[in-house]
This record gives structure tokens, sequence and C-alpha cells, in this order.
């Protein structure tokens, strides 16, 4: 019973290994026709451990090919291990490390930590001339050691104001970014730190920065965003923050922020990292997360052969906001041409009570405007099967999204996974744009057009895969709801 229902659980649209664990992204780089998508990978399990660079590439960002494991674990003379911990790939286009031949502008670069459990982390690189399929590790590796047991994650851009590279890599325990720069990518010179501020609920991993244009007012500029991995002061998991401000090529200044900014208040959202060298027909810097949250990511109920999975490539910008500067999310535009089939649409209706949809799926792009008019709020309820469903509400008095899988299914498997999210969400003119990327286990909610973003597992038992809407106190109006699917 349980291998035929696990096998169920695997997305269609969201990346998920053939086999074994996967856990942070690492390695987006654009190149050739490609893009690449590295990963936190163990070829021995299907639990975290031997991490290595596992390998996708994709032509469109929406259907990905796994290829052989890229950089696996490697032994030491003294006996210990080398992990291959979470980086980074860049396109070396001018040969600056001086590793590949003359002319050749198609060089790849991996720069990552290289972990030997319990006595140091430092940062290493390796190249690679034939787009990723096989790599040399430099032999004077690592570039970057302070000693440390804890340093790591390293995130480098090029800078061409200053011909070189950055890398931000992190202190985890000490709460602190640095910012490194080097004219070859082998020997780094620290520029400034960052930190101690923001969220330091949990420790800190992954951080990047980049530049996000700016939509709207203000536009034709850009701010630079710093982007950490840590917790969620609010609900005690992880989460990733963010803070946008400026970076002058050697430190980055904040804007003033009252709040803590979160990427994604989902539960399930984590080590996100940007694309490097990204073909100008993207506007966008575009991320992808790791789906999950160390809190109980080793027993999510998969079954035996796979375990974890990546969000869907989304495209970011900012938006001037009465509060300052904020993240908006979507997903990338060449997910709309796959999810070509439109089920379902629904223009103007009046729902007073309980609207079951006629639609029936697992796997699907839904898009709703909704007025929730003088109700109290409503309730979309997802996956559903009788009692069991994944239901998104709204509650129009706390103006609160929020998204609630006590009883979507598999819970018990930990006692930290089932629970409510929430989120404030302001109406817009009174409505509520939300779409929903919701993939067997996997459900992606972006509000007021990715200004709010929630990301979630679910483990539906009984794959119904019905939806309904229903508004609470008096009648809503639903302006549109369309759905699509392969
Ligand atoms: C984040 C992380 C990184 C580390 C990697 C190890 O999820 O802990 O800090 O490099 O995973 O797999």
């Amino acid at each position: 019973f349980f291998s035929g229902l696990a096998q169920d659980f695997r997305p269609t649209f969201h990346y998920t290994p053939p086999k074994n664990w996967v856990n942070d992204p690492n390695g987006l780089v654009y190149l050739d026709g490609e893009y690449h998508l590295f990963y936190q990978y163990n070829p021995f399990g299907n639990k975290w451990g031997h991490m290595s660079w596992g390998h996708a590439v994709s032509k469109d960002l929406v259907t990905w090919e796994t290829l052989p494991v890229a950089l696996p674990e490697y032994p030491n003379t003294d006996g210990t291990t080398t992990m291959v911990f979470s980086g980074c790939a860049v396109v070396d286009s001018l040969n600056t490390s001086g590793f590949f031949e003359e002319g050749f502008h198609k060089g790849l670069v991996a720069i990552y930590t290289s972990h030997i459990e319990g006595k140091a982390q430092h940062q290493s690189i390796a190249y690679s001339s034939d787009k990723g399929r096989t790599w040399q590790l430099y032999e004077k590796n690592p570039v970057l050691d302070l000693g440390m047991k804890d340093f790591r994650d390293p995130n480098v851009i090029w800078y061409p104001e200053h011909n070189a590279w950055i890398m931000t890599v992190v202190k985890p325990l000490e709460y602190t970014v640095q910012f490194y720069e080097s004219k070859d990518l082998k020997t780094w010179a620290l520029l400034s730190e960052f930190g101690k501020q923001g969220d330091m609920t949990k420790i800190w991993e992954c951080p990047s920065l980049i530049k996000i244009p700016v939509e709207g007012k203000g536009k034709n500029q850009s701010k630079w965003v710093l982007m950490i991995s840590s917790g969620h002061r609010q609900k005690g998991y992880l989460a990733m923050q963010y803070f946008v401000g400026d970076f002058d090529g050697k430190q980055f200044t904040p804007q003033k922020q009252e709040e803590i900014l979160y990427v994604d208040e989902g539960k399930d959202f984590y080590a996100g990292i940007p694309f490097s060298n990204l073909p100008p027909k993207h506007k966008k810097p575009i991320m992808i997360g790791w789906i999950n949250d160390w809190e109980y990511a080793n027993d999510i109920p998969t079954g035996d052969t796979w375990r974890g999975a990546f969000s869907v490539p989304r495209e970011m910008s900012l938006r001037m906001t009465p509060n300052g500067y904020r993240l908006f999310q979507r997903p990338v535009p060449m997910f709309q041409k796959v999810m070509s089939k439109k089920a379902l649409v629904a223009k103007n209706a009046a729902i007073s009570g309980v609207w079951k949809v006629p639609f029936q799926g697992d796997s699907y792009d839904l898009l709703l405007v909704i007025q929730p008019q003088k109700a109290e709020g409503f309730t979309l309820r997802l996956l559903q099967s009788g009692e069991e469903a994944t239901v998104l509400r709204y509650d129009v008095a706390t103006q609160e999204l929020s998204l609630d899988r006590t009883k979507s299914g598999l819970t018990d498997f930990h006692r930290r996974f089932s629970g409510i999210d929430r989120v404030k969400v302001p109406l817009r003119k009174g409505k509520l744009y939300v779409r929903v990327l919701v993939d067997k286990s996997i459900v992606e909610v972006f509000a007021q057009g990715g200004e709010k973003v929630m990301t979630n597992w679910v483990f539906p038992t009984k794959n119904a895969g019905e939806i309904s809407i229903a508004s609470e106190g008096s009648s809503i109006k639903v302006n549109s709801l369309s759905i699509k699917t392969f």
C-alpha cells in the first residue's frame, strides 16, 4: 500500500532526483543553451550523507535531464573524506583563472565548500571544459581557509566595475556574511563583513548577493539584494531572509527596514540561490530553492527511492511599497507555455456556501482572482478527498492568508510537520490574486503578483484531487478562475 502511494507523491513539474537524497541547489548557471542545476546529493542513500554535487540540465527551465554525479566526495591521504558542500558555478569566459586554453570562452568554474566532517570547512574550486560533464579539482585547494569548522556556501558574481569576482560567503554561527574579491578565482581578499542583524533565530547559510531590477514606480533602476537562509522568527522553522540595499563594490549597506523580510512564508523553501550568466533575454534574475525544512527533511514520507525536490524557477523583481522595496517572485514565464491546457475558466461567479469546482487533478497551475466583498473570508480547498484537504484561507479582518496542512494527508511522520502558516496580504482594490502551483505533494502559492509566497510539502493519501471554494458569512465573487495543466 505504502509504496504504491509513495510513487504518487513524486511531482511532475518540479525537479526531483530519480533516486536518493537532495538538498540545496548548487552551481545554478547558464551556458550555451543549457541551464545547469547542480545540487547537494547523496549518491548512496535517501538521507543526508556523502555530500556530492548531483547534476541536471534543462533547455527551458521546465523539463530537466539528470546527468551523472558531477563532483563526488573524495578521500584524503590522511584517511579523512572531503565532502563537496554548497556553492556556485560561474562561466569564466575571459579565462581569468588560466584553467582553460587560450581563446576558449566556455570554461566553467565551481566554487564550493570543501567539508571535512568535524574538522574543517574551507572554499575550493574545480573546473570543467566540457559544460560540467567532467571536472578537475584545482591542485592548490583550498583557495580560502580561515581555519574554521563553520565557514561555507560561497556564491560568486562578476563585478564588471572592478573587473573582478566577488564572493559572498558565511560564518554561520556568527551570523556574519563576508565579501571577498578575486581577479582569478584563486586568491581572495576580504572586502567587508555584514551581519548580526535581521533574523538570528537559526544559523545563517547559503548567502547570495545580486542586483535586482525595480518594477513599476522607480523602474529603470536596480537595487542590491542580499539573501540568507536562516530562521523564521515567528515560526521557529527555517526560512530565507533578505535585505535590500546598495553595494559599492566593497560594502553592502541595507535600506532602513522596520521588519524582517522573508523570501517565502511557507515552511519548505530554503537554500535558494540565483542563476549565474543568464542570457540577456532574461530581464530578471532567476532563483531555485530547495523544497524542504531541515526540521523534518530526512523524514518526509516519499518512500524508499527519492527524498527532496526543487522549486519551480522563480523570476525576481523589486517593487517600491509604502514600507520600502519588497521582493516579488513569479514562476518563470516559460513555465506558462508548458502548462498550456486550460482546464477551466470561471468568470464573474457569485458564490455563497460551498462551490465544488468541476475539476479533478493533482498537478496544475491555478489562478484565482477573488473578491470577498462583505464576507468574513473564504477558503480554497485543494487536493481534497472528503475531510482531507490542503486549505488556503483568507481572513478579511486580519488580512491574513493561511495555508493549513493539518488535514492534508500524512502529517504524523514528524511532530513538527503539521501546522498552519499565516502571512499578511492586504487586498488590492478589494481583490486577492492567488496563483497556486499544485504538484502532487508540493504546493507553491504566489499571492498578489508574487509579493507573498508560501511553499509547502503535503502528502495526500486519497488522491481524489478535488477543489472547492467556500464563502464565509456572506457571498463572495470569483472574478476569474483558470486551471492549467500539461
Ligand atoms: C544548507 C546546508 C549548507 C551546506 C549544505 C550541506 O542546507 O547546511 O550550509 O553547505 O547544506 O549539505
